[in-house]
């Protein structure tokens, strides 16, 4: 499969092509500019589509090659599968992802897909490009090429529609929500011993080019913050912890800013509570939550969204070592609040205890979002199907929520509840990091809570959806990017220029 992939528009119909792709809804024939497609071929549609079994579900496909009549070596016909589910935006990255599947399936280098007919708008052809791009991608920089990889000619895939000129603009709109979970992707791939802190900070610094304004606070800085809780996981590793802070000002002067915050564990070994060795490998992705930041931040940027957004992101490594905090270390948040350590690998919620209050007591944000992969017991309650959300207000998990269902990045609530607190109660400190084994995912929650004031916040647990994802219509690689789309998608539609 070639490494890299062209998405262009152009009008209809279709030029002369190596795979020509057409739709047919389920149940139905082919209609439109698939139509004057079909005709051309001389076949009868009723005879083909029952010999091939073809009833136009999604994943159903007829492959003919070298067809009479069209200016092509080969014609797929793709079912779209029901008519009324056309909807659903994310039904259309879907549909882009499958068609990546089936490009590849017949090893196509260049594809024209007519696309058009009422259902397809601007906006939901610019999702099929996006899936197309976000099923296409691997993370082989580490690879030596295959001998069938044909260098570096890139598949070129030209959308013919209706409307070129608006398919265009939310091509490149959506484009840039997209290059931001690659983004994600690709910083979650890299191996711990390439992607440091340091390393991680650079890549944020990075959206300076882009117009964000980035700043860094290194250990010293902290200190005097009183970060404590923070640095405490840091201090174990050769690595320098850093705080980074993103701000993106797209909007009004005076309004007040988004905030999201990551959890940016480079690399979670346990700390002197040991993890076990089988699969400690994933542990590189501990900074899904700071990479989904990252990457919804240059999202917003490119886009330039109408929106202040503030990115803050805990970049530290948990390693067990002379230096390391032990099980039974007192320590005081920049909050105050003193934590008993337990467990050293219930790591993240001591980075963003701090990383919280700091945001939180600096920008009194508008709502203030976090992602960390947390806690295993996520997915023991949710599998990979769904992230949790945790929240102290309605209005907005119920946004969260929508935007979960609009981009397939999912999000199921589970509950808050001070009965919780007891689990987190400690002999000798305000609380303990750890509640041990019941309810996990919830304890980690209600911790994370004692942190936030008055300000509407939310946590995203995304340990079982952001890492070692399942292979799905729009992603097969071992990071799937969650939480770009699914915030970009809550920025769109709820707080842009309001
Ligand atoms: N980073 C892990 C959580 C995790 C596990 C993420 C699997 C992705 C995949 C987190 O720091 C952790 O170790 N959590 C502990 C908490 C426990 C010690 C209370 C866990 O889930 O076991
Ligand atoms: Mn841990
Ligand atoms: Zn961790």
């Amino acid at each position: 499969m070639p490494s890299r992939i062209e998405i262009a528009t152009a009008s209809l119909p279709p030029a002369a092509a190596g795979t020509l792709v057409i739709y047919v809804a389920e149940g139905a024939a082919p209609e439109g500019a698939a139509a004057e497609v079909w005709q051309a071929t001389g076949l009868d549609w009723a005879r083909v589509s029952s010999a091939a079994g073809f009833k136009g579900k999604q994943g159903n496909a007829i492959d003919l090659v070298a067809p009479a009549g069209v200016a092509a070596d080969r014609l797929l016909v793709l079912g779209s599968g029901k008519a009324d589910q056309d909807g659903a935006l994310s039904a259309w990255t879907d549909r882009g992802g499958s068609l990546a599947a089936k490009l590849a399936g017949v090893k196509a280098r260049n594809a024209a897909v007519v696309l058009d007919g009422e259902a397809a708008t601007p906006a939901r052809v610019a999702e099929l490009a996006a899936g197309l791009k976000l099923r296409h991608y691997r993370f082989d920089r580490y690879k030596a090429p295959k001998p069938d990889d044909n260098g570096d000619t890139p598949l070129a895939v030209t959308l013919h529609v209706s409307d070129r000129d608006a398919t265009d603009k939310a091509i490149a709109d959506r484009d840039a929500t997209t290059s931001g979970t690659i983004l994600a992707r690709d910083l979650i791939h890299q191996p711990p011993n390439v992607l440091g802190t340091l390393e991680f900070a650079a890549e944020a610094e990075k959206l300076t080019a882009l117009g964000v304004e980035v700043e860094q606070l290194d250990e010293t800085a902290m200190r005097k913050l009183g970060m404590n809780s923070l640095l405490a996981v840091a201090q174990g590793s050769a690595r320098p912890p850093r705080l980074v802070i993103m701000r993106w000002n797209g909007g009004k002067t005076d309004d007040a800013p988004l905030a999201f915050v990551g959890k940016g564990v480079v690399f979670d070994s346990g700390g002197i509570s040991l993890k076990p060795g089988l699969g400690m490998e994933d542990m590189k992705g501990d900074m899904g939550g700071a990479a989904a930041v990252t990457g919804l931040m240059q999202a917003l940027a490119t886009r330039k969204a109408r929106v202040n957004a503030i990115g803050v992101i805990g970049l530290v490594e948990n390693m067990p070592s002379g230096s390391a905090m032990r099980p039974g270390d007192i320590l005081t948040a920049m909050s105050g609040t003193t934590i008993e350590i337990v467990n050293t690998d219930a790591e993240g919620r001591l980075v963003l205890a701090d990383a919280l209050w700091y945001t939180q007591d600096r920008f009194n944000p508008r709502f203030m979002i976090n992602l960390a992969t947390l806690t295993g017991a996520i997915g023991v309650a949710l599998g990979n199907d769904h992230a949790g959300l945790f929240s102290n207000d309605d209005d907005l998990s119920a946004k969260l929520l929508a935007a979960g269902l609009a981009t397939g990045e999912k999000l199921w609530r589970l509950p808050l509840a001070a009965a919780y607190d007891k689990l987190i109660e400690s002999r000798f400190a305000d609380i303990k990091n750890s509640g041990g084994r019941p309810a996990g995912s919830i304890t980690a929650a209600q911790f994370l809570q004692r942190f936030v004031n008055e300000t509407p916040w939310a946590h995203l647990d995304i340990a079982s959806v952001a890492l070692a994802s399942p292979s799905s219509e729009t992603n097969q690689s071992w990071a799937s990017g969650f939480g770009v789309a699914l915030l970009d998608r809550l920025v769109r539609d709820n707080f842009e220029g309001k």
